[in-house]
Order: C-alpha cells, then structure tokens, then sequence
C-alpha cells in the first residue's frame, strides 16, 4: 500500500476514490493552506499528484505544494496536472525535480504515470531494505547501529529545524534520516576482526576503516538513480570534523561539511559511546566510575568536544532533545 497525496481544488473528490480502490491510502485537499500543513506533519509520501492551478487567486499555488513536497523528501514523485502545460510552467517546476507533468486534457495518462512513479518508489525502497540487511549481516556488534544512528539523526534535524526556521538553514528531515541509515554501507567489506578489534589498529587496519565512507559512495551511486542523489554526499563526510583535526576521508572544516554530515556525526558518536561495543566499553566503565547515567555520561562527552570534532550549532540542536527520547531509541530491543 503506497501513500498518495492529492490536491485539486476541482478533481480531488473524483479522483481519490480511483487510486483507493487500488488499496492505497490517499490524502485530498482541495486547498494550499492545508496540503502544506499536512506535508510537513505526516509521513512523506510516495506519491503527490498536484493541480498548479488551484483556482483564479492561485494559479501556481501548486508549485508551491510541490516545493513544500520536495522540501519534506527527496524520494516523493511528484506529478504536476495542468490545463496550461506551456513552457513558462515547465521551467518553474525544473528545479523541483518532477517525475512528470500531466495535461488535464489528457488526463487518461495520470493512472499509468501514478503506477510507473510507484512502482519506482517500491523499488528505491526495496534497494534500502536490503542494504540496511546487509550492513547488518556483515558485522552482528554494529546490529542495529545503522537504524539508530536514522533516528537519533532524526530528533537532531528536528531540532535544528526548530532553532533556524526562519533563517534558510533547514535540512532535508527525510534525506538526512535516509543518509544516516546508510552512512557505513562502505563498512561491508572490511574484516569484522578490524571492526571490533578492542586494541589499538594497525596503520593497514586504520587505513582500511577510514575508506569506508568513501566507499559508501561508492557503492550508493552504483545504484541507478542515485547517481545525482544530493542526501549522498554527506555520507562521505561522516567523520570529517568541525575543526578538520584528525577527519577523514577529506580533512574539510566547518561549512565545507555538509550540515547533514554534521548532524550524523553527532548521532553516530552518540550510539557508538552508549552501545556495548569492544571499543565502546572502556567509555561505559568510565561512565559507571564516576557514577554518572550513560546519557548523561555521552551528552558530556559530546559537549566537550563542541567546536573541535562537531559543529557547535548542531550539538545545541542535540542538546534540545529531551533525554527520554534519546533512551528510548538507546533501549530498544534489537541491540
Ligand atoms: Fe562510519
Ligand atoms: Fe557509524
């Protein structure tokens, strides 16, 4: 079952039915005001089926509806319907990335168009799932890793979304969720004996680690498709630091780093000191010496390094995350 969104201001009660009968859950408006509302608060959908003109006061309000879309995930096809399907429409709409651009007045094409976007969708998800398996296969300490590294990246972005609202600065919650679940993708090649070796790494073994992030993408733009992926690049920059000191693969600093990379980075130390790992442990030891609660103990240690390995403004983003919900992730089941 696929989630369809559809905002017509004309069509929408005619044309919900047809794609629920197929067993999809759709959601209609016949307005701006409350297709944007919805956008930013639900699940990104599959697909958007959008009317650019959605009445006289509005004849490009859809545009707008789609940026909204595009802003809330790189993975939603988005059609744009039309009765104007002039050259003007089609160079505004370029930027948004469309899968396609429908004439109302050849509106037999839309079913097939959906079917085709969707069936492009199930397969990119497909493509994750099983890259999110074998990640997990390929080393059973880091079980899990991955999937929580998504969703303490996901409490981040939020945040930081809170703070630079206004300011141009938001991030892509559902690029760098995805970014965050694939950001060692590159680790399946390497050993499990380096992966977990609790003494130090030789500089072979070192060397080998740190290519993994390039790896990553190497590996993801094989993937037809995600060959121009944007949520890509900061997959790379995973370890690269604030300061540059000791990042890697390109020693680049502060805003050469994608803020998602940024924002990873963040997450993925925060699972690495509160997961019970070979490397992790003396950590966990330390935090049990001092008598200190492991999250209090990690949210420490991360503040200390605030402006050296990460990004300040990013670790004032995690500090708003209320603590319970970092233990709910920190607690669950498959570790
Ligand atoms: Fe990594
Ligand atoms: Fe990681």
């Amino acid at each position: 079952m696929a989630k369809i969104l559809i905002v017509d201001d004309e069509h929408m009660e005619k044309m919900k039915p047809k794609f629920e009968d197929k067993g999809h859950e759709v959601i209609g408006f016949d307005n701006k005001k409350e297709a944007i509302n919805i956008i930013q608060k639900t699940v990104p959908f599959d697909v958007a089926i959008i009317d650019m003109n959605l009445g006289d006061l509005d004849k490009e309000g859809g545009l707008e509806i789609a940026n909204e879309v595009r802003e809330r995930s790189s993975l939603t096809e988005i059609i744009i319907i039309t009765a104007y399907a002039d050259y003007k429409n089609i160079y505004k709409t370029m930027e948004v990335r469309l899968w396609g651009y429908i004439d109302r007045n050849l509106d037999h094409n839309l079913n097939l168009e959906v079917d085709k976007a969707l069936k492009y969708v199930e397969v990119q998800k497909g493509v994750f799932e099983s890259l999110k398996v074998a990640i997990d296969s390929n080393d059973p300490y880091t079980h899990g890793h991955s999937k929580r590294v998504a969703e303490y990246t996901e409490l981040i972005a939020i945040e930081w979304n809170k703070i630079n609202k206004t300011n141009g600065k938001k991030v892509k919650v559902e690029d760098v969720k995805m970014a965050a679940g694939m950001h060692d993708i590159g680790k399946i090649g390497i050993n499990t004996f380096v992966l977990n070796k609790p003494t130090k790494l030789t500089n072979a073994e070192m060397a080998m680690i740190r290519i993994h992030p390039v790896e990553a993408e190497r590996i993801l733009k094989e993937i037809p498709g995600f060959r121009e992926a944007e949520w890509i690049e900061p997959i790379r920059q995973h370890h690269e630091k604030w300061d540059a000191e000791g990042g890697y693969p390109d020693a680049i600093k502060k805003d050469k780093i994608h803020i998602n990379a940024r924002i990873i980075a963040i997450a993925d130390s925060f699972d690495a000191i509160t997961s019970d790992r070979p490397y992790s442990r003396n950590k966990i030891d330390n935090a049990k010496k001092e008598g200190k609660d492991l999250i209090d103990f990690t949210i420490d240690e991360i503040k200390s390094c605030s402006g050296r390995q990460y990004d300040p403004n990013a670790v004032n983003a995690f500090l708003n995350i209320p603590k319970e919900d970092l233990r709910k992730i920190m607690e669950e089941k498959d570790r």
